[in-house]
């Protein structure tokens, strides 16, 4: 990574603690626009909570986050949405009934005046949401189409490209391939991959090495709420990624009591 490029978020030593639970134990990541960043992890590492953190729906119990060089406390997502952090969650916030369009501008919907009156100009709407689905590589039968007729991956692609059309800079994805099957998950790695070259930084969280692996710039894994730090691609092979997951200690003792490798 280029030195003249500067962090679009620092989060520095991070740690979050519900009661007694310690999710989060001291965690810290730069991101930088125009990188796929993965964030990788086993069940209950602290994935969800690290992304949380970053997105203004947890405040951190110590630690603290830079914003573009500056010390940020969002009082909530919107604030976090409002300074170009978006997330878009694998059970996506969409209607199935309504066209692609629709979903597209919900809650942004644009407007043309009609005599006193306000109404939504679909016109507009349809020719945007075309244009920025083709750009993703989805061509689309129409802005019409119901959103219910478009498959897993096409989905999240909607997602992704509303989010940045409405001016994500920091994309944060949790876990959008995980119940897609492979041609779908080549469909939004894709994607990943398109949005990322625009300049926005993504954070990719999975559990799938070979997803990380094939779109990924840097790699961090945490394990049970500690990471060892930050990889960059072609400095750690997917097996040590995995090992990292499994937690290199556990794997180890496992192997050995399987008399073989895992
Ligand atoms: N709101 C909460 N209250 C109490 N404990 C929580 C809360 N959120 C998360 N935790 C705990 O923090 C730890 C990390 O959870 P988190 O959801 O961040 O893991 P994850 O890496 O996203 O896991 P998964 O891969 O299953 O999504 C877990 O032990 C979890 O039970
Ligand atoms: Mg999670």
């Amino acid at each position: 990574m280029s030195t003249d490029i500067k962090p679009l978020i620092q989060m520095k030593n991070i740690e979050k603690h519900f009661g007694r639970v310690i999710a989060l134990a001291g965690v810290s990541v730069d991101i930088f626009p125009g990188e796929c960043h993965c964030l990788l992890g086993d069940n209950g590492a602290g994935k969800s909570t690290f992304i949380k953190t970053m997105s203004g729906v947890h405040k951190p119990t110590h630690g603290e986050i830079l914003f573009d060089g500056v010390p940020m406390q969002f009082a909530d997502p919107r604030d976090a949405i409002t300074a170009g952090i978006a997330t878009v969650h694998q059970h996506l916030a969409m209607i199935p009934l309504m066209s692609v369009s629709r979903n597209f501008f919900m809650g942004n919907e644009p407007q043309k005046s009609f005599g006193p009156f306000k109404v939504f100009d679909h016109a507009h709407a349809n020719e945007v949401t075309m244009t920025e689905m083709r750009k993703m590589g989805i061509n689309l039968r129409g802005p019409d189409q119901a959103v219910g007729t478009l498959s897993g991956g096409e989905r999240q692609t909607v997602a992704i490209a509303r989010a940045v059309h409405f001016g994500a800079k920091v994309l944060i994805l949790d876990e959008p391939t995980s119940a897609l099957g492979v041609r779908q998950t080549a469909n939004v790695l894709a994607t990943i991959d398109k949005v990322r070259k625009q300049g926005v930084a993504v954070v990719f969280i999975t559990h799938n090495v070979r997803h990380a692996m094939a779109v990924g710039d840097r790699f961090t894994v945490l394990n049970r709420g500690k990471t060892l730090g930050t990889a960059t691609r072609g400095e750690v092979s997917p097996e040590e990624l995995q090992d990292l997951m499994a937690g290199g200690q556990e794997l180890a003792t496992l192997e050995g009591s399987l008399g073989g490798t895992v």
